[in-house]
């Protein structure tokens, strides 16, 4: 494994020990402080001494002084102090021997923390509301979560994907009449789950004229909920069709779940919980309805049972956390949703904390912001919402009219143009911090020349074609690092695991979106000014051959983890 900021701040700690005996300064504390300077000039490490003035009660220049003074360090070339900084140059020679060599010791693992061993995460999230418009809405869900799930499994994690599908509700009632008013079999099975949200969009238009609509669903929901064998029938055959229009954009996305439990099966497990509460006294009859007061911290109250004692969101949640952790007993439980839903979560983490779950400290909600789309007009088959699916069979056909100009006799292009507009449409996407709200502007997520996914797929295709294009290479030559450009993509390469770790940290795939942008700009500048395959001798090819596999599979490695395709040909 790679530390070279864990290493460099050791030794750090250790001469600040020897000169200012006495003060507790720990090798984590100076590891927290150390920065990548934003000019190369600067160094490649440094450490901003005023942080450390007050404790050590010197002056900063003084103290970068004292740890200038002989010190030595594996990697480090040299060490300068500027003015109140200790600035330190790695070296370039001794990284590149390092770094090319466990790339190519670990392959695929290359970058893997290991803190996970033993642990199981439980992640929830896509869960789109069955016979509802899977939208743009879900795409944070869905490639967020699915990021997260490849991040903890690269750290060692065992993870189980849960798609809580919302096949449960009184929409189910609204579908049903709506079925049998204006449906028929044949309509269904042929126009699939299009067919079912324009039953449920009629049958929204047709109840703002007729209210007594409304009073059938909720009487067929009900007869539903009573285990009527036809409309549990027709309820399961709509949950199915859904599923399988939802499996086609997973499969364009290659995410898999391990499980799809939704709301449904919790049906039986919330009287349980219902009761723990009513015995603990937590539950307070509000209106005729049952609520956990959360006055005391600061939040609304969160609702158990309505008037009529039916159940809602937050007690399926409760009975299905309660559920997750006797099936899977998680370390971790994460909820990816939209902000827009971070008070429910807030309300109900609380919940469980109060009936005295002492695992409650283990769920994480994950939210993210809002995406709007600008500039091009997406069809909307179904009233106002923009669908996932649409969004992505533009994105690939714009792509296949790209690649039909620019290289009309590729083979497979069909599959590429597909995981390239797929691809654009999750780089593009996480590449904005999650809590933003974005706009996605479809011409630049398919730029083949800003920070786009196009351009850092073209990239690895690019490293592919070098590689395919040497033949074969002698693997157990030296690395000779001769060029600056070398220089600076080794030390690229070299910080991958600390970025896998702050992503993780932070449950941000953003952090990910931008390092495989930044590997990709030293891979290319290194393209452009060293000549691989023509270099000016065997010895310098061999190395940069070497450099080029290591960084394509830094790449390939990086783009697992955010359902990026490796693409060998563009
Ligand atoms: N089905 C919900 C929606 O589309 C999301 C479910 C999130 N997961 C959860 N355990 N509440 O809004």
């Amino acid at each position: 494994m790679l530390k070279i900021k864990k290493t460099v701040a050791e030794n750090i700690a250790d001469k600040l020990s020897v000169a200012f005996g006495g003060a507790e300064i720990t090798a984590e504390m100076i590891e927290g402080m150390l920065e990548y300077p934003p000019d190369a000039k600067m160094g490649d490490i440094a450490l901003p001494c005023f942080k450390l003035s007050k404790v050590l009660r010197n002056a900063p220049p003084r103290i970068a002084a004292a740890i200038a003074e002989g010190f030595e360090c594996e990697f480090v070339e040299k060490a300068e102090v500027l003015g109140g900084y200790f600035n330190i140059y790695l070296d370039g020679q001794k990284l590149g021997e390092k770094v090319v060599g466990e790339v190519a010791a670990k392959g695929e693992k290359y970058g893997a923390p290991d803190f996970g061993a033993g642990k199981t995460v439980v992640l929830d999230y896509s869960s789109p509301n069955v016979a509802k418009p899977f939208h743009i809405g879900h795409l944070g869900t869905t490639v967020i979560g699915h990021s997260l799930k490849r991040l903890h499994e690269f750290a060692g994690y065992n993870c189980v994907g849960i798609n809580y599908l919302g096949d449960w509700g009184t929409q189910f009632g609204k579908l049903i009449v709506a079925y049998r008013m204006w449906g028929n079999k044949e309509l269904i099975e042929s126009g699939g789950i299009d067919k079912l949200v324009e039953l449920y969009v009629r049958f929204h238009e047709e109840a703002e004229k007729d209210a007594s609509l409304n009073d059938k669903a909720r009487a067929e929901f009900h007869k539903l909920e009573q285990g009527d064998a036809e409309n549990i029938a027709l309820w399961q055959w709509f949950v199915e069709i859904s599923l399988a229009e939802y499996q086609k954009t997973y499969k364009q996305l290659g995410i898999e779940f391990d499980s799809y439990k939704g709301e449904s099966f919790y049906t039986d497990k919330m009287p349980a919980q219902v009761q723990k509460l009513r015995d603990m006294g937590l539950m307070k009859i509000d209106d005729g309805a049952s609520i956990v007061d959360l006055e005391e911290y600061g939040m609304p109250p969160c609702l158990i049972l309505k008037r009529d004692g039916s159940t809602l969101y937050p007690t399926r949640d409760i009975a299905a956390a309660v559920y997750r952790k006797e099936t899977y007993d998680f370390d971790k439980a994460i909820y990816v949703t939209s902000a827009g839903q971070s008070l429910h979560f807030a309300q109900w983490f609380k919940v469980v904390e109060l009936m005295g779950y002492d695992w409650h400290d283990k769920l994480v909600h994950v939210p993210y912001g809002t995406v709007s789309i600008n500039g091009e007009k997406l069809a909307t088959r179904t009233g106002n919402v923009i669908l996932l699916r649409d969004l992505f069979a533009l994105a690939i056909e714009k792509v296949a009219g790209i690649m039909n100009e620019k290289n009309p006799g590729l083979e497979g292009k069909d599959k590429i143009a597909e995981q390239i507009g797929v691809g654009a449409v999750v780089f593009y996407y996480l590449s904005n911090n999650r809590i933003r709200d974005i706009n996605f502007v479809m011409e630049d997520a398919l730029s083949f020349e800003g920070n786009t996914g196009p351009y850092v797929q073209y990239t690895y295709a690019r490293a592919c074609s070098v590689l395919a294009k040497s033949g074969s290479y002698d693997r157990s030559a030296p690395v000779k690092i001769s060029a600056p450009e070398e220089a600076e993509l080794v030390k690229v390469l070299s910080k991958f695991e600390e970025n896998v770790i702050d992503a993780i940290d932070t449950y941000e795939p953003m952090v990910i979106t931008r390092y495989i942008l930044d590997v990709a700009g030293a891979y290319n500048r290194f393209y452009h000014n060293c000549s691989i395959l023509g270099a000016e001798s065997e010895e310098i090819k061999n190395s940069r051959l070497a450099l080029t596999e290591a960084a394509k599979t830094v790449l390939g490695n990086a783009f697992g983890l955010i359902c990026l395709a490796k693409t060998e040909k563009v």
